[in-house]
């Protein structure tokens, strides 16, 4: 095998039908929704890198910080041969995980952005002379073939983004992350924890307005992709945390009665004043529903991670 390889499973138009189809259908319903994956174009993933630098998103450095500490740990309990990372990004964190796993034969980094996936893939073939690095450019939530490398397999879903996935999405994912591992094999997972209300808030509206930029960046895609008319002036930035469900929701509420057109669906929408549209679930976690999702798809939790103040959990825990 080459040392840096891609390979595209998702073909080139299935982007734009899958955003025509989830504006088409969540934008129908009521309440509006849209999907919080269609906030990464170039300027989305740049405002989230500007996020993960604000004082009140405190996942990011929570993360790092465990990554850092047991990343040793991890390297010594899983022997993998092969690390996955899917939605792996700019791949900057894994870098203490690679650093750590000694007896790495491939790295297969899983985005749906080749410009990230390219950027990172060849960094980390230089940095590492030896380590084969076949990046796969992909839709982990759609069912992933992975290349045939050497095991003990370590699958790892870093930064909260599960949290993203509703219930039964979450159920399904992990299904599917488990039919990828054989006995013995590690799911690495994060995600962020319940904790005070103010705290979470905070994260998801900060001082600086970079959240509501990025939350509104969603209505510049469409925009742009679907020939939209949004004005995103017209819309407020929202963060909320439900108490039952234990998630932050994101949304956007019209500041007047408005219609916006979208010409690639033939389609003209009202929105009422007022009126909010769902833009993101950020789901938090216990350890016991944690363990309790993971055992539902055979996967066995062995090892419980924080970071000191107890804000982020990684998870390891084993294919049965
Ligand atoms: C990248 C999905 C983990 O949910 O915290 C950051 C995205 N949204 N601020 C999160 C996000 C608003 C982030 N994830």
């Amino acid at each position: 095998m080459s040392p840096f390889l891609v390979t595209r499973t998702l073909p080139e138009d299935a982007t734009d039908a899958a955003l025509r189809a989830d504006v088409l259908t969540g934008l129908a319903r009521t309440p509006k929704s849209l999907p919080p994956k269609w906030f990464y174009d170039a300027r989305g993933s740049e405002l989230f890198e500007e996020i993960t630098a604000l004082p009140e998103y405190y996942p990011t450095r929570a993360e790092r910080e465990i990554l850092v500490d047991r990343a040793p740990e991890i390297a010594a309990a899983t022997g993998a041969r092969t690390l996955v990372e899917l939605g792996s990004g700019s791949s900057e964190k894994t870098r203490h995980l690679l650093d750590a796993l000694t007896d790495l034969h491939t790295y297969v980094p899983v985005d749906v952005s080749e410009s990230a996936l390219t950027q990172a893939g060849e960094a980390l073939a230089a940095g590492r002379p030896g380590l084969n690095v076949h990046a796969l450019i992909a839709d982990f939530t759609a069912g992933l073939e992975l290349p045939d490398t050497p095991g003990p397999r370590l699958v790892a879903f870093l930064g909260g983004t599960i949290g993203n996935l509703l219930p039964d999405e979450r159920a399904a994912f992990l299904a599917s992350v488990r039919s990828l591992l054989s006995p013995g094999d590690a799911l690495l997972l994060g995600t962020d924890l319940v904790k005070d209300e103010s705290v979470l808030v905070a994260a998801y509206d900060d001082g600086a307005g970079v959240t509501a930029a990025f939350n509104k960046n969603v209505l510049s895609v469409v925009n742009r992709e679907l020939g939209a008319d949004f004005d995103p002036g017209q819309f407020t930035h929202v963060a909320l945390w439900d108490p039952e469900r234990e998630w932050i929701e994101m949304r956007l509420r019209a500041r007047s009665a408005l219609t916006v057109k979208i010409p690639a669906l033939d389609l003209a929408v009202d929105f009422a004043r007022g009126e909010e549209m769902r833009t993101e679930v950020s789901a938090k976690f216990r350890q016991e529903g944690v363990r309790a999702e993971l055992a539902a798809a055979a996967l066995g939790l062995t090892h419980w991670w924080t970071d000191s103040r107890g804000r982020f959990a990684l998870s390891l825990s084993t294919a049965r």
